[in-house]
C-alpha cells in the first residue's frame, strides 16, 4: 500500500482544497533558538469513563511538542509535492478524505485521526506497532522529501521552525541533527498533535451524560446494535466504538497481497483475513467504507452485515457465524434505517472547528 499513496496526489489535493505554501502566514511571535529547553508536560484529556490512554515512554507530550506536530501537519514543508498530512486527513472528514487510493488494482480507505491515544494497533492491519512511527513508515518518500537538504534548508530558513524544534526537543540547529533524527523529531511532533484530537461530543456522548436524549428510531438502533439481533457492540464497543480487534467480518473468501490482511504482519495463517475494526466515531464524515473503500455508504454496509456477510470465509469470527446468522441478521428496511439513523448519533462536528486541532496557518 506504501507505494500507491501517491498516484491519487493530484486529485486528492483538488478535493481537499488545500493549496500552495502562498496563502500561508507566519504566526505571530518572533523567533529566538536559544531559548532555554524547559518543555511543559501536557496532560492529555480523558474523557470520563475512558481508560487512561498509554503514551510511549520515547515520545511523551508537551505543549510545545504539540505546537510544532499542528503546525507540520498542516504544513507542506516536509514533502517533495506540496503534500501535508491535512491533504489525507482532512478536519471537515473527521481527519479522513473521502478518496482512497488505487494502484494495481488495490484500493485503501483513508483512515479519521481520531482517538488514536486509545488504539492498539495501526493502520488497517496494525502494520505499524507505535502510531509515532507511522508518519516515518508510509509516507516515505512520498511523503518525506527524499533530499533532506532541501527540508533543512527551508526549516533553518523559516521564521518559526528553528525555535518550535528547539523549545519542543532541545534541538539547537536542525542542521546540526541526522536527516534520520529530524524525521523522526518530526513526526514525533506530529503524532503528539495526532493524540490532542479527541472525539466525545456526538449526540450518543451526550445521551451517555443524560444531557439529550435518543429519538425513537435511534433508540430502537441502538437496541439492534447492542443486542444479539446486531451484535456490532461485540467489535465496535463502548465508549470508543471500537474494540481494538483484529478479526475478519466475512467480506471476502479469497484473499490476495494487501487484503490478506494481518497475515502479512505475523505470518500466521488463522490471521489470513483479519483487519482492524475500525471505530465507528463518526462513520458519518468517512465514507468510503472498509480497508478498501468497497461500500460508498453505510446503507450499503449496513446491507453487508444484513445479508452479505460470506460464512464459509476463512477465519471468519465466530460472532459472524452464531446460530440462525446463516439467514442474515434478517433486519427490516425500519431497523435498517434506524440502525443507520443511531451510527450517525456518533458524529462530533465540533472536532472540525476546533480551534486547538484546526490549521495554524
Ligand atoms: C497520500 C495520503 C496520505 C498522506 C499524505 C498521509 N496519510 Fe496517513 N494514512 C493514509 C492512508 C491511506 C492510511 C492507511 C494506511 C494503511 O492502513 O495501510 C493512513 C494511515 C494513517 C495513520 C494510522 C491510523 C489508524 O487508525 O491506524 C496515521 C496515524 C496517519 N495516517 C497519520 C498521518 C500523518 C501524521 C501524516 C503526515 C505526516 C499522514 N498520515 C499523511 C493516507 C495518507
Ligand atoms: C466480528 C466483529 C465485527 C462485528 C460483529 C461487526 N463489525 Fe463492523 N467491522 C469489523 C471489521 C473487522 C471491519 C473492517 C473490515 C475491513 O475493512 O476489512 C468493520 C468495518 C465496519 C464499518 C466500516 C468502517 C470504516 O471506517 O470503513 C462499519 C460502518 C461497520 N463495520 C459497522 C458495523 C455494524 C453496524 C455492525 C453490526 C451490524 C458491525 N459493524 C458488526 C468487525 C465487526
Amino acid at each position: 500500500m506504501k507505494k500507491t499513496l501517491y498516484l491519487s496526489f493530484a486529485l486528492m489535493l483538488l478535493i481537499t482544497g488545500i493549496s500552495s505554501v502562498s496563502c500561508k502566514k507566519d504566526a505571530e511571535e518572533t523567533p529566538t533558538p536559544e531559548a532555554p529547553y524547559t518543555p511543559t508536560p501536557y496532560t492529555l484529556r480523558v474523557p470520563t469513563g475512558w481508560s487512561t490512554p498509554v503514551i510511549p515512554d520515547f515520545n511523551p507530550t508537551t505543549v510545545e511538542g504539540i505546537r510544532l506536530g499542528r503546525m507540520l501537519f498542516y504544513d507542506d514543508i516536509l514533502s517533495m509535492n506540496g503534500r501535508s498530512c491535512s491533504s489525507c486527513h482532512h478536519p471537515d472528514k473527521s481527519y479522513s478524505t473521502p478518496l482512497f487510493i488505487t494502484s494495481g488494482g488495490e484500493s485503501i480507505s483513508v483512515p479519521p485521526l481520531i482517538n488514536l491515544a486509545w488504539n492498539t494497533d495501526f493502520e488497517w492491519y496494525g502494520q505499524v506497532a507505535h502510531m509515532d512511527h507511522v508518519p516515518l513508515g508510509d509516507f516515505t518518500p512520498e511523503f518525506f522529501d527524499p533530499n533532506m537538504d532541501t527540508i533543512v534548508a527551508r526549516m533553518k530558513a523559516h521564521s518559526l521552525y528553528p525555535r518550535y524544534f528547539n523549545e519542543a526537543f532541545n534541538i539547537k540547529d536542525v542542521a546540526a541533527i541526522s536527516s534520520d533524527e529530524l524525521k523522526l523529531k518530526a513526526s514525533y511532533a506530529i503524532i503528539q498533535f495526532v493524540r490532542t484530537l479527541i472525539t466525545d461530543s456526538s449526540k450518543y456522548d451526550r445521551v451517555m451524560r443524560h444531557e439529550t436524549a435518543f429519538t425513537a428510531e435511534e433508540m430502537h438502533g441502538s437496541a439492534i446494535y447492542y443486542t444479539e439481533a446486531g451484535d456490532c457492540f461485540h467489535c465496535h464497543g463502548t465508549p470508543l466504538l471500537t474494540n481494538n480487534v483484529m478479526t475478519n467480518n466475512g467480506l471476502d473468501t479469497v484473499f490476495t497481497g494487501e487484503n490478506r490482511g494481518y497475515i502479512n504482519v505475523t505470518g500466521r495463517l488463522t490471521d489470513l483475513g483479519k483487519f482492524s475494526a475500525p471505530t465507528l466515531r463518526n462513520i458519518e464524515l468517512t465514507a468510503p467504507y472498509m480497508h478498501d473503500g468497497r461500500f460508498q455508504t453505510l446503507e450499503e454496509v449496513i446491507e453487508f452485515y444484513n445479508s452479505g456477510v460470506h460464512w464459509n470465509s476463512p477465519n471468519i469470527d465466530p460472532i459472524m457465524t452464531k446460530p440462525f446468522k446463516e439467514y442474515g441478521l434478517m433486519l427490516s428496511a425500519q431497523d435498517k434505517a434506524d440502525l443507520i439513523a443511531f451510527l450517525k448519533t456518533f458524529t462530533d462536528t465540533s472536532i472540525i472547528h476546533n480551534p486547538e486541532y484546526i490549521s495554524p496557518f
